[in-house]
């Protein structure tokens, strides 16, 4: 079947890219390249940029119904046909996004006086947002092949405050798939403690071939008791802006505890669950295409690294569109991610929001084209060769 045109991953000129709103482009200065933030430069799929512009057209902008019957099918759907998952409809909420879902849950289960735990190096609201619902958090380690340090784990819940633990699989930064069988020893582990286990399973549905995502209810008895699965359409869709995601649990206290966080799905978007319910249903095969274009990009950054800067190491991620560069080879004189802006004008996230305590590291968003992922690394090879001044 050829795809029509408008359906593409055809990225635009960097001239347009630069000129967009979202928060990946505007808070640079006009002349960076931009490899920051988790959000895609490919068109968005186009049966999902219709049906929000019928309802833009249609002065349709009012509030959303709460979890109709058809997004959760929808949500269903794609789960059971790409992740091999049986989402219960009856047991999905919607919510505005996954991380004001992790922090309402964190609140309920931590209360004043308990703990949050989740692996670092972690996406960066995972420090701050708990925290400024005043919870302590108690981050564990990941080992050097980037699995989670069971051992550490194991010490921080004897420790007894912590209620619960922020699980990103796949992983964000690393892009690292947990295997089942460190699932199951998390899920053992936190049930013996009786901690719950968040699951933000949020870039499952970017998984690339080769590599399985197991989902956390289809670990064990274990998980399916003390977890809850947040996801979204957002991030494998790129539909960030219209603030729709789930919460999905599979046994009655988990459902009590969601209920515990309110009405959260009241402050959801119209245009989000719209979307998110036309993605989720017909977006397979603009999906496929998607993965296909990564695993490409992917594989493209790896030969430029590889060729032009051997010192950066990291490994070869198998979800996301996230690469987690070991930049102290390098030697620089600051963090990495400031030397390549100031010198290269190519924005990355810097490490140290990711990893405070590890100095060195980069995150470089590879979703956008070949030819700018060849443009970073030509400005990142000029930062270095740029004297300090
Ligand atoms: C692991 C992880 N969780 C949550 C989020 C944020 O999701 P949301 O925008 O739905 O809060 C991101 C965004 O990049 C992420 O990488």
């Amino acid at each position: 079947v050829t795809r029509p045109a408008e359906d593409g991953v055809t990225v635009p000129p960097l001239r347009q890219l630069q000129a967009r709103r979202s928060e990946k482009w505007a808070v640079f200065e006009p002349d960076v390249l931009s490899l920051t933030v988790a959000e895609m430069d490919f068109p968005v799929f186009a049966d999902v940029r219709r049906a929000v512009t019928e309802l833009i057209a249609g002065s349709d902008l009012g509030y959303a119904v709460p979890a109709t019957r058809g997004l959760r099918e929808a949500l269903a759907g794609f789960a059971r046909r790409r992740l091999h998952w049986q989402v219960d409809i009856d047991q999905v909420t919607v919510i505005p996004d996954v991380m004001l879902g992790i922090v309402d849950l964190c609140r309920v289960l931590a209360g004043p006086d308990g703990a949050v735990s989740f692996a670092t190096p972690a996406y960066p609201p995972f420090f701050r947002e708990p925290a400024l619902a005043g919870l302590q958090t108690i981050p564990v380690g990941l080992t050097a092949t980037g699995s989670i340090d069971l051992t550490h784990l194991e010490t921080v819940l004897r420790g007894g405050t912590v209620r619960a633990l922020i699980l990103s699989n796949p992983h964000n930064p690393t892009g690292r798939v947990l295997p089942r069988e460190e699932l199951a020893a998390v899920a053992e582990l936190c049930a013996a403690h009786e901690v719950w286990v968040l699951a933000d399973e949020i870039h499952a549905a970017l998984t690339f071939p080769g590599a399985t995502h197991v989902p956390w209810f289809e670990v064990s008895d274990a998980a399916r008791r003390w977890g809850i699965v947040l996801t979204s359409a957002s991030k494998a869709f790129n539909l960030a802006a219209l603030k729709t995601a789930f919460i999905v649990t599979a046994c009655s206290a988990a459902r009590d505890v969601v209920q515990r966080i309110g009405p959260q799905h009241d402050h959801a978007s119209l245009l989000g669950e719209v979307a998110a319910e036309v993605a989720l249903r017909d977006g397979d095969q603009w999906l496929d295409q998607v993965l296909a274009q990564l695993v490409a990009n992917r594989d493209h950054l790896a030969a430029e690294l590889n060729q032009r800067l051997p010192e950066v190491r990291w490994r070869i991620p198998q979800a996301t569109y996230l690469a987690w560069l070991d930049c102290r080879a390098l030697q620089l004189d600051a963090e990495p991610a400031e030397v390549f802006l100031a010198r290269g004008r190519v924005a990355l996230g810097p490490g140290l929001n990711y990893s405070p305590a590890q100095q060195g590291f980069a995150r470089l968003n590879f979703a956008t084209s070949p030819a700018l992922l060849t443009e970073a690394v030509t400005r990142m090879q000029r930062a270095l060769d740029t004297p300090v001044n």
